[in-house]
C-alpha cells in the first residue's frame, strides 16, 4: 500500500519578499502553516505582518517569491484563494447606520449566497460570535469589542477554511479580548486554520499552538511557543546569594566552569549566566560548596515571554 500523500499546507510562502520603493518590508519569507493551525504571527510595529497578511488575501502581490494558500497561488489563482479565506483587516470600517443583520445580509449577498438560504447563515455566523441578542440592533450602537466581532462575523459568511486576522484583539479591553480569543479557539475546533497577527507574543501564548516571529521582514522563529523560549533565549540565569564568603573569590571559582558564561555582582547577589539554556546549573551549588561558600540563596530567574520577545526583535540572537 502506498504511503497517503501529506496534507497540503494551509498557508506556504516560498522567498516571501516585498519591497516599497527602496524599504524592503517582507525579505524572502520562508512560513508553513498547517490546516487546523491556530497560527499566531507575531512582530512589533513595522514587522511585516500586515504586508504579509495582505499579499495572502491577494489585496498586494509580492515583488518576488512566492505564496499559496491551500495549495492555490495567490496571484496566479487569486480567485480561488478568494473563495477559501476570511480576511479582516487591521483597520475596517462598519455601516455604523445598518442592523446586524442587514450588514451580513449583505456581505452574504456579495458572496453570492441564495437568499432563502442566508438568514441561516446569518444566524449562523451571529450564534458563533455570541451575537445572537443583537441581531436587530444598529451597528453604531454596539460596543467597540461587539463591533470587532461583527467584522469578524462577516468574514465568516462564506464559511471560509483559513482566516487572516489582522490585530483582531488590538483596541479592546482585557474582557473583550477574552472573549475573542474564545471565540477563535472555537473556530479551530470547528476545523478552520486560524492565522492572527500581533505584536504581542504572551497575548497569544496560550491560545496558539505555533507561531512565527518576524523583525524587520524577516522569519526569526517559526515553531511551537515553548521553543521561543528554549531556542532563542540562549543563557539560563541563576542567582545565588551567598550567607558567607567573599563574593570576589566566589565569582573566581566560578569562572573556572565551562557552563558559565558571565558573573556580575548584583545588590549584593551574584547574577550567573549559563552558557546555554541546556546547562545544568547544579555546578554553581557545587563550585561554592566545595569552595566552602555557604549559600544562602539558589534561584534560577523566570525570564518572561515578552522579555524573551524583547530580547529576540533587538537581534540580540542573531
Ligand atoms: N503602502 C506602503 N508604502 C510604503 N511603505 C509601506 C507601505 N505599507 C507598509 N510599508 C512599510 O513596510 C513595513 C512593514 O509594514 P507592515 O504594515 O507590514 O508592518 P506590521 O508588522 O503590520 O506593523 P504594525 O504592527 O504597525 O501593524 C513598514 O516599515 C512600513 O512602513
Ligand atoms: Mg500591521
Amino acid at each position: 500500500m502506498s504511503e497517503a500523500a501529506p496534507p497540503i499546507p494551509a498557508v506556504q510562502t516560498s522567498n516571501l519578499t516585498r519591497v516599497y520603493g527602496s524599504m524592503v518590508a517582507l525579505n524572502n519569507l520562508n512560513l508553513t502553516i498547517n490546516q487546523g493551525d491556530l497560527f499566531g504571527f507575531i512582530g512589533s510595529n513595522g514587522a511585516g505582518k500586515t504586508t504579509t497578511l495582505r499579499i495572502l488575501a491577494t489585496f498586494l502581490s509580492p515583488s518576488g517569491g512566492s505564496a499559496a494558500v491551500l495549495g492555490h497561488d495567490v496571484v496566479k489563482e487569486a480567485d480561488a484563494v478568494r473563495h477559501v479565506i476570511g480576511y479582516m483587516p487591521d483597520f475596517f470600517g462598519v455601516y455604523k447606520d445598518m442592523e446586524v443583520t442587514e450588514y451580513l445580509d449583505f456581505f452574504g449577498a456579495c458572496y453570492k449566497i441564495p437568499a432563502a438560504k442566508r438568514e441561516k447563515t446569518v444566524d449562523d455566523v451571529l450564534e458563533l460570535v455570541g451575537l445572537t441578542e443583537k441581531k436587530g440592533a444598529l451597528i453604531g450602537a454596539l460596543s467597540r469589542g461587539m463591533q470587532q466581532r461583527i467584522g469578524l462575523a462577516r468574514v465568516l459568511i462564506h464559511d471560509p477554511k483559513v482566516l487572516l486576522l489582522d490585530e483582531p484583539a488590538s483596541g479592546l479591553d482585557p474582557r473583550a479580548r477574552i472573549e475573542m480569543m474564545a471565540i477563535l479557539e472555537e473556530l479551530k475546533r470547528l476545523g478552520k486554520t486560524v492565522i492572527i497577527s500581533s505584536h504581542i507574543l504572551s497575548e497569544l501564548q496560550s491560545l496558539c499552538n505555533r507561531v512565527a516571529i518576524i523583525e524587520k521582514g524577516k522569519l526569526i522563529y517559526a515553531g511551537p511557543v515553548q521553543g521561543v523560549r528554549e531556542q532563542m533565549f540562549t543563557g539560563r540565569v541563576v542567582w545565588a546569594k551567598l550567607r558567607e564568603g567573599d563574593p570576589e573569590k566566589a565569582m573566581g571559582f566560578l569562572k573556572l566552569r565551562n557552563e558559565i558564561s558571565q558573573i556580575e555582582p548584583i545588590d549584593g547577589e551574584l547574577k550567573i549566566t549559563m552558557i546555554d539554556h541546556e546547562a545544568d546549573h547544579s555546578c554553581v551549588a557545587e563550585v561554592l560548596v566545595n569552595n566552602g561558600f555557604k549559600l544562602l540563596e539558589l534561584r534560577e530567574e523566570e525570564v518572561g515571554l515578552e522579555e524573551v520577545f524583547l530580547h529576540v526583535t533587538k537581534g540580540e540572537t542573531q
